[in-house]
């Protein structure tokens, strides 16, 4: 079976809803992000703060050409891993693309207290949010093979809708 890749902004849940879906669907779950900061021993901010994006994107690419090799698995992409076109195409080459869509509004309620994301350590975190999400929006968009508002969902409600939009993809 195809990889199901999940896309879409930080906080949009790609992490707690690959989990559940992949255990839903008796896959394995990949997460770029953990797989980034495994292969450079260190967290993704301490990655920032050393060396910049530029590289982290790097080593997310690497990574990224790493997960594509196995099948059967749901990989939650940093949300910034679309960013290069290379990442895109080797994702489309093997897999159904899933984006996650979700307000900023929503973004924002959700990743206010976490302090993990260094693109949004800066003092007005919702503006950033707005502007970030509007930057890249419609590459999510364009990308995606199934689009999954998530703003008013539970987890459990985010799985059930990506299965049901798997199923009738794969039936049209
Ligand atoms: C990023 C999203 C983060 C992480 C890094 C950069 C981004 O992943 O890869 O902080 O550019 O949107 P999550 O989307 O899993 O938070």
């Amino acid at each position: 079976m195809k990889n199901i890749v999940l896309i879409g902004f930080m906080g949009s849940g790609k992490s707690s809803a690959g989990q559940k879906l992949a255990h839903v669907l008796g896959y394995e779950f990949t997460d770029t992000d953990a797989l980034t900061e495994e292969r450079a021993g260190k967290e993704i901010s301490e990655i920032f703060n050393e060396s910049g994006e530029a590289y982290f994107r790097d080593l997310e690419s690497k990574v990224v050409k790493e997960v594509v090799l196995k099948k059967n698995q749901v990989i939650a992409c940093g949300g910034g891993a679309v960013l290069r076109s290379q990442n895109v195409t080797t994702l489309r080459e093997i897999g159904i693309i899933v984006y996650l869509k979700t307000t900023p509004a929503k973004i924002y309620e959700r990743i206010k207290f976490l302090k993990k994301r260094p693109l949004l350590n800066v003092t007005d975190v919702e503006k950033r949010i707005i502007n970030l999400l509007a930057e890249r929006e419609k590459i999510y968009e364009t990308v995606a093979d199934i689009v999954v508002d998530t703003s008013n969902l539970t987890v459990d409600e985010v799985v059930e809708e990506i299965r049901i939009k798997l199923f009738k993809e794969k039936n049209d």
